[in-house]
């Protein structure tokens, strides 16, 4: 039977979790991610990574467990650019955990966050087989833009994937923190003589 949950919060990625984010990873996703990839969520500004957390109200000395993460990317970060790119890496919610909302919730922060960093669109790829993606991906409104033969290699197979779009537009905010960022950058490489 599974423990009582006392709460469940959604926050960003803390290096404290970093262990349990990654257990989850590697249990629930078929793609193996390097330790480069763990340091860049932590490290970069052009990536978000959220977990959603509960506590059991049971013991008190469990600590907070992960049981769902997202991690998202902007493509094009600080470049000139009119069609900023928010890219989906990994979503999943811990098996006991489904269907309750968890999942739905997190790819709703990382999307409004993405267009807060100034995505006008929102890519993501996922295998062809993966029903529960595939709807949770469609109800949030990404439409199938091309289906890609072998896409993915794991499990010793190629493996066909969905490439998804949602189209929308960057948040105000997000579009005048890129054009500063840009414009910013520009005057950087003109006084500094970047190439
Ligand atoms: C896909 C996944 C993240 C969904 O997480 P979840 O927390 O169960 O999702 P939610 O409860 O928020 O459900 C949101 C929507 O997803 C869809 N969905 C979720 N599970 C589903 C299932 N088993 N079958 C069909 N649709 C499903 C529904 O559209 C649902 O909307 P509803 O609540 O109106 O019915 C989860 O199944 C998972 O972790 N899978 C393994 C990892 C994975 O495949 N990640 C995606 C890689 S591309």
């Amino acid at each position: 039977m599974l423990p009582a949950v006392k709460f469940l919060d959604y926050h960003a990625l803390s290096p404290s979790l970093q262990d349990q984010f990654k257990e989850l990873h590697s249990i629930l996703l078929p793609v193996r991610y390097g330790e480069a990839f763990y340091h860049n969520l932590l490290t970069k500004r052009d990536r978000i990574s959220l977990v959603a957390v509960v506590e059991s109200a049971e013991d008190q000395n469990q600590g907070a467990c992960v049981v769902g993460f997202v991690t998202g990317r902007i493509k094009n970060y600080g470049e000139c650019c009119t069609t900023c790119t928010g890219y989906v890496m990994t979503l999943g919610t811990s098996n006991d955990f489904r269907g309750k909302g968890i999942g739905g919730r997190l790819l709703d922060v990382l999307i409004v966050r993405l267009q807060d960093l100034g995505a006008v669109h929102i890519d993501l790829h996922c295998t062809t087989t993966n029903e529960a993606a595939i709807a949770l991906y469609v109800s949030r409104g990404f439409t199938l833009i091309q289906k890609l033969e072998e896409h993915y290699h794991f499990h010793e197979k190629l493996h066909d994937a969905f490439f998804f779009s949602l189209k929308g537009t960057a948040t105000l905010q997000g579009t005048c923190q890129t054009w500063c960022s840009s414009f910013v950058m520009s005057l950087h490489r003109y006084c500094c003589g970047w190439q």
